[in-house]
This record gives structure tokens, sequence and C-alpha cells, in this order.
């Protein structure tokens, strides 16, 4: 059987998992630094860095250890190589070169996009290609056709922030604290979603892009009229933003031919409120609705490893010289979008 092992360092998770070619996973450690990045309210890509070149070598021994196999046992050792804050994304990568190059073993670099995009499949082996993802995360927000291992078809993007971002800079505007998508989930379950008058940016319009910068300016003016409650700010913005996703996702639903499902993944995926309004729309468009369980929602690294077990059954793997990269398109082909400057 094919072993993988995966690692993940290019946000604010460090991370090292094990698993089989069939989607077997045998080891999966994590650590956050959420600590380390509360008091500032956001990821500091200096702080992160560090934190980082700290938590992975614990992680990958302790990943060993679960697994009761060593580096020696590996078909292949998988890493994200971008997007994400470079001097984080470098030092799984530099690890995972060091593994593969003193093992003697194939280097698989990954997209950490296509580390979400897969996710799914790990989750339920009988997800077939191709199928409509929704990919909803801290830094990116896009609807894409995957159509098989490395072949991925932008069909829309944000054109502001990310959906992720937008529960983030909510959290913090209410005082919810950080990360913010959970705070505000928490906190919307006391709230009233229709008290507060929010704006719906882009909905109906005809392209299937998505906008979240002038909800989180609604949030803000909300706040500070003083007249509503923060949970009933919470619980009508995370409507507002369910809206967005399900209008935007509905109109490109025919724009995959033969998808076998709506999937869904990425760390907003593991919002309730997202997951049950998609799965009422993947009903009404009779297709199957698949969402990752939470832990392989947010940012792991058995999604990484899997997504390295996929490329490797593939024939993709890579050269030790291959470059850390911030920024990284999953669909390099996808059309330039209008104010999409910042987010890939
Ligand atoms: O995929 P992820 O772990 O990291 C990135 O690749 O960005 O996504 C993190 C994002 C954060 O913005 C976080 O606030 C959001 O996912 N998130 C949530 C929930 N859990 C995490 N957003 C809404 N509701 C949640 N329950
Ligand atoms: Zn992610």
């Amino acid at each position: 059987m094919t072993l993988i092992l995966g690692l993940e360092s290019s946000c604010d998770e460090t991370a090292a998992a094990i698993v089989d070619g069939d989607g077997r996973v045998l080891a999966h450690r994590l650590a956050g630094q959420e600590a380390a990045h509360a008091p500032f309210g956001g990821v500091v890509p200096e702080i992160a860095a560090r934190a980082h070149v700290e938590a992975l070598g614990p992680l990958v021994e302790a990943a060993f250890a679960d697994a009761g196999v060593t580096m020696a046992g590996m078909d292949a050792v998988a890493a994200t190589a971008g997007p994400g804050l470079i001097g984080g994304v470098m030092v799984a990568l530099s690890m995972a070169k060091g593994l593969a190059l003193s093992a003697g073993k194939p280097l698989i670099a990954v997209n950490h996009l296509e580390g979400h995009a897969l996710s799914p499949r790990l989750a339920d082996r009988t997800l077939a290609f191709p199928y409509l993802l929704l990919l909803v995360s801290g830094g990116h927000c896009q609807l894409l056709a995957v159509e098989g291992v490395g072949r991925y078809r932008r069909l829309a993007t944000t054109i502001d922030d990310a959906a992720g971002e937008a529960f983030d800079k909510t959290a913090k505007l209410l005082g919810l604290g950080f990360p913010g998508g959970p705070k505000v989930e928490q906190a919307a379950r006391d709230g009233d979603p229709i008290a507060v008058p929010l704006p719906r940016p882009l909905v109906g319009s005809t392209e299937p892009h998505f906008s979240f910068a002038g909800l989180k300016s609604a949030v803000l003016r909300a706040r500070d009229s003083g007249r509503h409650r923060a949970e009933d700010v919470a619980a009508s913005f995370q409507q507002a933003v369910v809206d967005c996703l399900i209008d935007r996702t509905r109109r490109v639903l025919a724009r995959v031919p033969g998808a076998t499902a709506l999937v869904v993944a990425g760390g907003v995926a593991a919002n309730g409120a997202v997951r049950a309004a998609l799965e009422t729309l993947a009903g009404e468009a009779r297709l199957r609705f698949v969402a990752p369980p939470l832990w392989l929602c947010t940012d792991n690294a058995a999604m990484i490893a899997w997504a390295g077990a996929e490329r490797l059954a593939a024939g993709l793997t890579d050269p030790l010289d291959v470059p850390a990269r911030a920024r990284w398109p999953l669909d390099p082909a996808g059309e330039a979008v209008r104010g999409a400057g910042v987010k890939a």
C-alpha cells in the first residue's frame, strides 16, 4: 500500500499527516497558533513562520510514531508549496525537500487550494470527477469545476475579500475574538438573521463572481449605529454571506456538464448554516452534496498528503528545486477579474 507523508505550514496551522493510497488517515497531527496571533486579531506572518519552524519537526516525529512507520516506509513526501505566507510555506517545503533527498523518495509540491479541492475525495472515496466545488477559506472564495487531478477550471472568484476573511473581520469589528468564523457562528446562534438589514453584494448579477467588502462596511455601520445586539449583527451577517454563496453557486450549476456532485471545502465549509443551505441547493438541483468532516475543512496536512497520493498515482512528482510561491492560482488560465488584484 502506498504511504504518503504530507506537510502543511502555509498559514497559521502547522501540520503533518500520513495517508495511504486508499484514503486511510494513519496519522494526523496539527498545532495551531491561535494564542500567538490573538493579541493582533489576525495572523502575523513573522510570528507564524517562527512558530512553524519550532512546531514542524516534533509533529513529523509524532506522526511517524502514531502510524508506526518511518520515513523509509514512505512512498513520497508531499508539502504545500503555495499559495500562502511565503516565510511559512518555505518551512514545510524545505523540510519535505530534506526528507525526500535524504530518504531518496519523490517530492510532491502541492498547491494548498488543490489540497482543499481534493479533500472531499479523501472524505468520500466514491466521489468521482467532475464535480462543482465551492472553495471557501480565509484566503479564497472560488467556484471551480474539478475535472480531474490537476485539472481545475475556475468559474468564479472574489473581486475583493474572501468569505473567511469577511467572517474574521466581522468578528473583529464585533469584538468576538479570533479566529472569527467559529466565533461569529457561535454568536449567530443567539441572534436574529433578519434583525439587521445588510447588503448582498453582486447577488443577481450576471457575472458569477463574489464580493464581500461592502458587507464588511455595512457591519461596521450597523455596529456604530449602536442600535443592534452583536448577536443580531452576527446572525444577519452570516445569513447575508449564505445568501451570496448560494446565489453565486446557483448561477454556475449548469457550467459543469455531467457533474456528479455539489461539493464544498475550505475553512468556511465548517459553518453549519453554509453547509445546510448548500445541501438544500444541491437537493433542488438533484445533485449529490458532499462536505468533508469539520476537521478536514480547516487547514490540515491530511488533505495535503491525500493530494500528494492523488498526484503520485497520476505520475506527477516534482524536482527538488521546485519553488515556494506566495501566489499560485489553481487555474492559471482563469480570466483576470476586475478588482481581484490581491487574491489568486
Ligand atoms: O481553510 P482555512 O483553515 O485556511 C485558509 O486556507 O484560509 O480557512 C480558515 C478560514 C478563516 O477565515 C476562518 O474564520 C474560517 O475559515 N472558518 C469559519 C468557520 N471555521 C473556520 N468561517 C465560518 N464559520 C466557521 N465555523
Ligand atoms: Zn486552507
